[in-house]
């Protein structure tokens, strides 16, 4: 385990798992369509690999990228979009594939944005849920794994751009970012 970690609260293993068994509750939710998932980086982008070979359907990927957090450990509640999805999202059921929901910040914007491009749905899909800190309505219609209000490191989720090749997900020590 990596030294500025306290402790593991998914390895993995259960990744693995978890990961696997959203891929078929999309394969059979979207049977017969052609969903996007769209990885919302750079936080989801292991997240994504993975869930996209989970996935058995004829779906497209492609990014987007939004900021809403600095180089700290708290949210500046502001969503900068730096990167548009390249497809043609019109008509298309869009899934938005996200690394962790917090304060639904960075998700309740990206909907807001997406939604004027006319997507046919929309639904989310997010690694993790801290369901404590919400200052806006939004619920994950997909996600692996609840987690408590710490700041969490590794697959995929960074703090000041570290830790996201991290195989596992960590809570970061308190005196790396204190
Ligand atoms: P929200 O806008 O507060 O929901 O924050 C969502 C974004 O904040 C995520 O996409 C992450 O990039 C970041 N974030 C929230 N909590 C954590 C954490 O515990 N570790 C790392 N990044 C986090
Ligand atoms: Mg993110």
């Amino acid at each position: 385990m990596n030294n500025d970690v306290e402790r593991i609260i998914c390895s993995e293993e259960q990744i693995a798992v978890a990961v696997k068994q959203l891929g078929a509750r999309i394969t059979e939710d979207y049977a017969g369509k052609r969903p996007v998932l769209l990885c919302v980086l750079k936080g989801a982008s292991l997240f994504h690999a993975d869930l996209i070979r989970a996935v058995n359907l004829p779906c497209e990927v492609d990014f987007i990228t939004a900021k809403s957090y600095g180089m700290g450990a708290k949210s500046s509640g502001k969503l900068r979009i730096l990167k548009e999805p390249d497809i043609n999202i019109c008509g298309r059921d869009l899934i938005i594939v996200e690394d962790i929901l917090d304060t639904a910040v960075t998700l309740s914007a990206l909907i807001h944005t997406l939604l004027e491009s006319k997507p046919s749905s929309i639904k989310t899909a997010v690694f993790l849920d801290k369901n404590i800190g919400r200052e806006k309505p939004v619920k994950a219609d997909y996600k692996c794994f609840d987690a408590e209000n710490e700041f969490l490191v590794g697959y995929g989720l960074d703090y000041a751009e570290r830790y996201r090749n991290l195989p596992y997900v960590g809570v970061l020590k308190r005196e790396i970012y204190e």
